[in-house]
């Protein structure tokens, strides 16, 4: 699947970045980094800190959107409903931390599915092991038969399912990161809570 150029805001400016076709995810640093380059250094420090709204009504299923926020590569996916599906059957019995006790997220986004809503991810692609940028594996079977679909950490093999829990075996001791999220109709800001003040 090509991919497709979305406008995000950025505080008062404006990044394009792009949204990755599943399975074939981008680097989202990569992407954005050349535009973020060309601002000035006081306002790439205001920037680096500031909210990031996105409009996810063009997300479609099984499409993945990477922006940054405060430096940290973030992903807004929309998951199918066959991976919703597929997260859900996983046995917690394989997940090191299946009801996100150890891991960072919001309290207002469920335990399991790590949302707001069951489609629409948003999650820190880095690896809380070393700090890595996992890649998609999206397709059930990629990584052998009993694979769901999810993430794999290239840099030392952790596996994580479409809601960022890692798997037991990986050297990643907790969950990926979901920062502070807030939806406002298809508007999604990043780096808010739900009251709407930064977080
Ligand atoms: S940094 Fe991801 S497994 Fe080590």
């Amino acid at each position: 699947m090509s991919e497709v150029f979305s406008k995000v805001n950025k505080s008062r400016r404006n990044l394009v970045i792009a949204v990755a076709a599943v399975p074939g995810a981008i680097t989202g640093a990569a992407v954005v980094a050349p535009f973020v380059a060309t601002l000035a250094p006081s306002e790439r420090a205001k920037a680096a800190g500031a909210p990031v709204t996105v409009d996810v009504a063009n997300i479609k299923p099984g499409e993945k959107l990477t922006v940054e926020w405060r430096g940290k590569v973030v992903w807004v996916m929309r998951r199918t409903p066959e991976q919703v599906a597929a997260m859900a059957a996983i046995p917690a019995s394989q997940l090191t931390d299946a009801e996100s006790k150890k891991s960072d997220q919001p309290g207002y986004v469920n335990a399991k599915t790590r949302s707001i809503s069951p489609e629409l991810m948003v999650m820190e692609g880095v690896c809380t092991h070393l700090g890595c940028s996992p890649t998609s594996k999206l397709t059930p079977g990629e990584l052998g038969n009993d694979w769901p679909g999810g993430f794999y950490c290239p840099c030392h093999g952790s596996k994580f399912d479409v809601a960022g829990r890692v798997f037991t075996g990986s050297p990643a001791p907790k969950n990926l990161v979901v920062p502070p999220h807030m939806f406002a109709g298809t508007s999604l800001t990043i780096g808010v809570g739900q009251d709407g003040k930064e977080a």
